[in-house]
């Protein structure tokens, strides 16, 4: 049976600055277990587009004022496995399998290109999304770091 070794829970409110923070705080307590330059750059990437969506779209057309929070855990098992989770409580997907096609963007034109969810499926074990319209959404990643 995998032990859990350490974990993190973070809320941070959904604005941009926020990404790169998050980017930061979650690599800098992977550390712990002695992750490659690369598997660092992966989950760097994989949280940033992660994140990038809860600020972009899922709080979207909401007022400065009422924008919500991201929730970010982060748990660290003695098998080197990482699981990485991300929250919202913003407009939810109303098609999960249709957002995931890469080039699938509900964002602005010329402006998104679909990629993150293949970008999150790419640099990591395992992806899943659970998301129900007008309630939020919450993106699970696994990533088995190299021995
Ligand atoms: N947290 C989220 N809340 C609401 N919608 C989301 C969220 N994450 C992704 N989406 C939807 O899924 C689509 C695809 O996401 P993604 O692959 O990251 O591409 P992009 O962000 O470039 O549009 C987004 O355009 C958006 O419509
Ligand atoms: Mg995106």
């Amino acid at each position: 049976m995998k032990k859990k070794i350490n974990e993190l829970e973070l809320k941070l409110p959904a604005i941009s600055i926020n990404e790169a923070v998050s980017r930061s705080i979650v690599s800098a307590f992977v550390a712990e277990l002695d992750p490659t330059v690369e598997e660092l750059g992966d989950l760097r990437c994989a949280v940033s587009e992660a994140v990038t969506n809860c600020i972009v779209h899922a709080y979207r057309g909401r007022e400065e004022s009422a924008l919500g929070y991201i929730y970010i855990s982060v748990r660290l098992y003695d098998t080197r496995e990482v699981v990485i989770e991300i929250t919202d409580e913003g407009c939810g997907i109303e098609d999960v399998e249709l957002a995931r096609r890469p080039h699938f963007s509900g964002g602005e034109p010329d402006e998104r290109c679909g990629m993150g969810f293949l970008v999150m499926e790419s640099f990591t074990d395992h992806l899943s999304v659970k998301s129900q319209k007008g309630e939020g959404t919450s993106v699970l990643m696994r990533k088995n770091l190299k021995p």
